[in-house]
């Protein structure tokens, strides 16, 4: 679904884009010159389509202000550059802005537990704040009005994981990539390691649908004053709280199914709400489908996938499934072009693989192509290697279909991955993706 979506998304994408990741200087660019996977995939598409001879350009990826890291990393006693920055997009400040990211990756890995969290819960209780229903239950009322195009009623059903897919046999559910909120709820509010009495618990979980009530403004014409109210309700109702005063929110988590950056709204921008820019949620963990790299209290999870197995029959019978396929395509992409972006690596990508179809193979979202999800993993199964460039921000739910699917993923730009998720990704990229150390 992440991917039938982003046809409709292309659509609207120079909005996102312009709007949502509005930042003045492009470090990517810098730092994607110096990415081994970019340059290694130069060299792989060289060698597949020895005629075509683009050069990548990062196109309308990602970018992000080294002002803002900078900011971030003041506080940071033994940042020498950080004093120094002058946001001139230097060699010296993009190896500053990466080792920044690359600092807290490292503290968020040390957040790890080593222990098996199912043998005890013993000091890791979890508290499920009971909301009014205004801040999550009501806006799944809302499903069928949030965009014009969808109707998200659907997927909301079995616990929000979407209509089984039995073709693809059990486990398998039509999920869309928003739907981590409600399926996180349902999980905490079943988790072993509930607790009850506020006084127990070791986290408290926020369960505030912030994607959903995002998402039903996104297109509709209204002031960001709208868009922020219910955000700011929250932080009011949870100012009345015991427990968010006492450690001034430290100890809370809250889960949100869309981007950071939606989150992070800018100046005067007509995109998203201020929510995570709030001085009131700044020591609060969050969650999200995607991190805004400079903040160690966002952590990246990836977006849910199709296959949600139930024991481990399910995913050995699944394993077995995808080790004996053939994989008679050496690579694919399934995703959508950017229309008015002919030189985005996405076009690139398609002009290069359509060029040759014994190699590549092609699942044009745009057409529709992608709209039902067996249709790309039985794809994605057929092949070795899945192109995953970065669409109107660096993070896909394709990598993660891919990876479930056994076809290695091949990344443009480190903000796919690699600086996104320290809980779930080895730090060793060439353990989950095609990365430039393998050649
Ligand atoms: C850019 O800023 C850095 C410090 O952040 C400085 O060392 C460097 O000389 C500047 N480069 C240019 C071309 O101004
Ligand atoms: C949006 O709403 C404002 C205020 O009601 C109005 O002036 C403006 O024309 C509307 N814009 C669109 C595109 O409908
Ligand atoms: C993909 O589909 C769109 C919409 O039907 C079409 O305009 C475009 O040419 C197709 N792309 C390719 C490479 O076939």
């Amino acid at each position: 679904m992440a991917i039938s979506m982003s046809k409709k998304k292309s659509k609207s994408s120079k909005k996102v884009e312009t709007k949502q990741l509005q930042f003045s200087d492009t470090i990517l660019f810098k730092v994607l010159n110096r990415i081994p996977a970019a340059i290694f995939l130069l060299i792989l598409i060289f060698l597949w389509f020895s005629d075509t001879r683009h050069a990548l350009s990062p196109g309308n990826s990602f970018t992000a202000s080294i002002k803002e890291v900078v900011d971030i990393a003041r506080e940071d006693s033994d940042s020498i550059i950080g004093n120094r920055v002058q946001n001139n997009g230097s060699d010296d400040e993009v190896a500053f802005a990466v080792k920044v990211v690359e600092k807290q990756l490292g503290v968020q890995r040390s957040w790890i537990s080593n222990t098996n969290h199912v043998a005890s819960c013993e000091g890791k209780g979890i508290y499920v704040y009971d909301l009014p229903s205004k801040f999550n239950k009501d806006l799944v009322g809302q499903c069928g009005d949030m965009i014009p195009w969808t109707n998200f009623c659907v997927y909301y059903n079995n616990d929000a994981m979407g209509e089984p897919i039995a073709k693809l046999g059990n486990g398998w559910y039509h999920t869309h990539q928003y739907a981590l909120e409600l399926i996180f709820h349902t999980r905490a509010l079943k988790h072993p390691c509930r607790v009850y009495d506020e006084n127990e618990p070791k986290l408290f979980y926020v369960p505030y649908y912030g994607g959903l009530d995002i998402l039903r403004w996104h297109f509709k014409n209204v002031s960001n004053d709208v868009k922020d109210t219910l955000g700011l309700e929250l932080i009011k109702w949870l100012e009345n709280k015991k427990p968010w005063l006492k450690n001034s929110g430290k100890d809370h988590v809250f889960v949100l199914g869309k981007i950071s950056w939606d989150f992070r709204r800018k100046n005067d921008s007509p995109w998203g709400t201020r929510l995570l820019e709030l001085d009131q949620m700044q020591n609060s963990m969050k969650l999200l489908i995607e991190r805004q790299p400079w903040h160690v209290n966002d952590i990246g999870i990836p977006h849910p996938t199709y296959f949600h197995p139930h024991s481990d029959d399910d995913i050995i019978t699944w394993q077995l499934n995808i080790i004996r396929s053939n994989r008679k395509s050496l690579i694919s992409f399934a995703g959508a072009a950017r229309p008015d972006a002919p030189e985005n690596i996405r076009s690139i990508l398609i002009n290069q693989c359509i060029s040759d179809d014994t190699k590549c193979r092609f699942l044009n979202c745009s057409s529709g192509g992608c709209d039902k999800p067996e249709s790309v993993i039985d794809l994605f199964r057929d092949s070795e290697f899945c192109l995953q460039p970065p669409g109107d921000s660096p993070t896909r739910k394709s990598v993660f279909d891919s990876l479930v699917s056994g076809c290695i993923p091949v990344l443009f730009d480190p903000f796919t991955a690699y600086y996104q998720y320290p809980w779930h990704l080895p730090e060793d990229h060439s353990k989950y993706c095609w990365n430039s150390n393998l050649i």
